[in-house]
């Protein structure tokens, strides 16, 4: 565990994505998520979910904090270590499609923590995407000699 990665900088983290899980629009679904992530540069970075009425275009609270990290420091940036929580007291890490999003900037040593069905859980961001898309060139593609 590095420092900056600590558990009391988790902890900070985990309650970061708590106070911005009260900022949800959610109308439809009623759950209320927040995500923080922790940047190599040292920043915190907070996104929440945003709903609507065309379900399929709602953004989960993860992507949402992704973009803002993008947008706000650019496309070098680094995850240390992402928190999620929600306020409905269930478990949600995050979805697959967040997952996929995330695995761009963040490193597999990585750490995700989020609400499980026992309490709060921290995992290795390659434990919970084990084998993301990748578009590296096949040494030998299929069919070649
Ligand atoms: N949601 C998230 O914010 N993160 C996830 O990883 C999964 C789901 C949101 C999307 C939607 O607003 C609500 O939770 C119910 O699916």
């Amino acid at each position: 565990m590095t420092e900056s990665t600590s558990g009391e900088r988790l902890e900070n983290l985990q309650k970061e994505a708590t106070r911005v899980a009260g900022k949800s629009y959610s109308p439809y679904s009623g759950f209320k998520v927040g995500a923080a992530l922790l940047l190599s540069n040292g920043s915190v970075v907070v996104g929440t979910n945003v709903e609507n009425v065309s379900f399929g275009l709602t953004i989960c609270a993860e992507r949402s904090a992704l973009v803002r990290a993008v947008s706000e420091f650019g496309p070098n940036i680094r995850i240390e270590a992402v928190a999620v929580a929600n306020l409905n007291e269930a478990a949600s890490p995050p979805c697959g499609a967040c997952r996929q999003m995330l695995a761009e900037f963040a490193a597999a040593d990585s750490l995700v923590v989020f609400p499980a069905a026992f309490g709060i859980k921290t995992m290795r961001f390659d434990e919970i995407l084990p084998m993301g898309f990748e578009m590296k060139k096949l040494k030998n593609p299929a069919g070649k000699e």
